[in-house]
């Protein structure tokens, strides 16, 4: 099963640019389109996150209408950009999503377990799953401890280093880590938030980090480091499962390079 991560697109409404500066509707059609490219093709796409910038039923809209692109399923979380029960009512058709509360849900349809976890706490930046989401998700690891699963949250339960983007982390991760680490069989907990490729071994399992699909936050390590970023490189990423193999995970960055050279 081939599994494609896009993360962090950030739609803006029609004409409107992310930060004012950056097209990241066009971005998102870039990415997708690098994806499709792969001669290989998912079988299902994640969308982890910040699906748009402002939360904006608007946005949402054209959200749905750029990720049509995709000809395979999707399976979406929300990222702390998004606004819970806007992106409940943009993706009302996605059957997985619950009619309320936090946006967790599990997928069980394909080779792989798809656990989504909603990581948002409304109306601030950070991160945190409160006690009833782990029970929640406790429950439905313990339903089958034996499938390979992947988990999806926004927000990497670790610090990351970069001063301005732990000041949004994700708060508290030990009881989500002590939950986790009860199961063998979680092949990756997959994020996105930090806009860079970052990965982890935690909780006995491995957390990955996707690039966005529009900026790169930039890798400062200083307390005092300010803010900042770059319209790139972004990127996607391609998650092969294979039964006997495991799972492999790529990164494949965005935007062309010089070549295809011959190599030996
Ligand atoms: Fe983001």
């Amino acid at each position: 099963m081939l599994i494609g991560q896009l993360s962090d697109p950030h739609v803006r409404a029609h004409g409107v640019l992310y930060q004012g500066v950056v097209d990241s509707n066009q971005a998102l059609i870039e990415a997708i389109d690098h994806l499709l490219r792969i001669d290989k093709r998912p079988d299902l796409v994640l969308v982890t996150g910040d699906l748009v910038d402002e939360g904006r039923p608007e946005e949402y809209a054209v959200a749905r209408a750029l990720l049509a692109r995709l000809p395979m399923p999707y399976l979406v979380i929300p990222g702390n950009h998004d606004h819970r029960e806007n992106f409940r009512a943009a993706f009302q058709d996605h059957g997985y999503l619950p009619a309320e509360g936090p946006l967790h849900y599990c997928v069980d349809d394909y080779a792989v377990r798809f656990i989504g976890l909603d990581s948002c706490v409304p109306t601030l930046h950070h991160g945190h799953i409160d006690a009833d989401g782990l029970a929640w998700l406790d429950g439905v690891l313990e339903s089958n401890p034996v499938k390979p699963t992947v988990v999806m949250l926004h927000h990497p339960p670790f610090v990351c280093g970069i001063p301005y983007m732990d000041e949004y982390r994700y708060i508290d991760p030990a009881p989500l880590a002590a939950v986790l680490q009860r199961y063998s069989n979680i092949e990756l907990v997959l994020c996105g938030h930090v806009h860079r490729s970052m990965l982890r071994r935690w909780a006995g399992t491995v957390v990955c980090a996707c690039p966005s699909t529009v900026t790169e936050i930039d890798l400062q390590l200083l307390p005092n480091a300010l803010p900042s970023s770059h319209a790139g490189p972004r990127g996607c990423m391609l998650h092969l499962w294979d039964e006997h193999l495991g799972m492999l995970s790529h990164t494949s960055l965005v935007g062309e390079s010089p070549g295809p050279y011959p190599f030996a």
